[in-house]
């Protein structure tokens, strides 16, 4: 197959990338991110969640957030939404689209979402409904489709069956998440191929952390069977707090370079993306974990 013209890249740093983080960010510093973010050219931004903050402390703060942002004309902003009080929440920010977040693991649904994965989809149902009501789209994840933190192997089989799941309950797009960055190209590939059997592979999404430094090679994987949509971290932020040594997700700013490289168009602007990613890891303390970034970052300090 050959490579595709044109790629869509959300932006998940704001949300899986910050919701990792131990120290309370301010809701100013979460702010400015998503309002850099929003002017560097995304046309999706996953801004926040709607979950417990006994469980994700963090995201506590999400409707304060959301009511600060300058909203950019032709963003999506979305929320992951676990329950129906978390739909309540995101219809009250005015978010564009929710993301309900199942798992093909039964043990990681348990420690993620306190239930089975039945439970989950029987929960998600009610929220599929209240979105399309209220004319949101509504995207679903499948955590742990390339392998688990608790159970170790997971089969592509049993992420393609949540994938059904996902479909029958309505969502406009699905991802196959790597919680814990373990997948490696073919076997990337080959759950692609099985999940696009049961749901279109054009509104498939590939979401990979880079754990194990496969991230590029992952999305690459995935636009030679033909997906084109993916997720990425500003600065490689993140990780999921119920999948401990869990990394970020694969740098936005790498994925961008990669894209450039190849000549795919993303509308995205790698500057302003590395300027982004700076600003979050100045506050946080630390270099972006991107190696595009910090190589721009020291191209532009031996230039100055
Ligand atoms: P529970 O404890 O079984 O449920 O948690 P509960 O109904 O007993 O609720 C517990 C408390 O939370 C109650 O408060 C509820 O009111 C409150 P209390 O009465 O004790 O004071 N509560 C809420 N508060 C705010 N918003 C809500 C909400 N729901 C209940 N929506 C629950 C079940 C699903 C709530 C919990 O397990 C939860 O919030 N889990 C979310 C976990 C999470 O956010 N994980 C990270 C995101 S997933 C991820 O990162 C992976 C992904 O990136 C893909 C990948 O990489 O794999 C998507
Ligand atoms: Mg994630």
């Amino acid at each position: 197959m050959s490579l595709p013209q044109k790629v869509k890249i959300i932006e998940v740093g704001p949300r899986d990338g910050l919701q990792n983080e131990r120290q309370t960010i301010p809701v100013a510093i979460k702010i400015e991110l998503i309002n850099r973010l929003s002017q560097a050219g995304f046309s999706n931004i996953e801004a926040v969640s709607f979950v417990s903050p006994k469980w994700v402390p963090q995201m506590a703060t999400s409707s304060e957030v959301m009511a600060g942002i300058a909203r950019q004309p032709g963003v999506t902003y979305s929320a992951l939404v676990p329950n129906m009080r978390g739909f309540e929440a995101a219809l009250a920010a005015r978010m564009d689209e929710v993301v309900v977040f199942g798992a093909a693991s039964e043990a990681f649904s348990q420690r993620n979402l306190n239930c089975s994965i039945a439970e989950s989809i029987a929960r998600f149902a009610d929220v599929a409904k209240a979105a399309k009501q209220h004319g949101m789209t509504l995207r679903g994840a499948v955590s742990c489709a390339f392998g688990c933190p608790y159970q170790g192997e997971v089969s592509p089989q049993a992420a393609a069956s949540v994938v059904a799941q996902l479909r029958d309950l309505g969502c406009d797009e699905i991802d196959l998440a790597d919680t814990i960055g373990v997948g490696t190209p073919k076997k990337v590939q080959a759950a692609f191929e099985l999940a696009a059997r049961e749901f279109p592979l054009e509104r498939l999404m590939g979401h990979f952390h880079d754990t194990y430094g496969q991230g590029v090679a992952n999305v690459y994987a995935s636009l030679e069977v033909g997906v084109t949509t993916f997720h990425t971290s500003v600065a490689g932020l993140g990780g999921c707090p119920f999948a401990k040594g869990a990394t970020g997700n694969v740098a936005t700013e790498d994925v961008l370079y990669l894209m450039q490289g190849l000549g795919i168009e993303t509308g995205i602007d790698l500057q302003a993306v590395v300027e982004a990613g700076l600003f979050i890891s100045q506050h946080l303390g630390r270099k972006p974990a991107s190696r595009a970034a910090n190589a721009f970052t020291a191209r532009a300090q031996q230039t100055a």
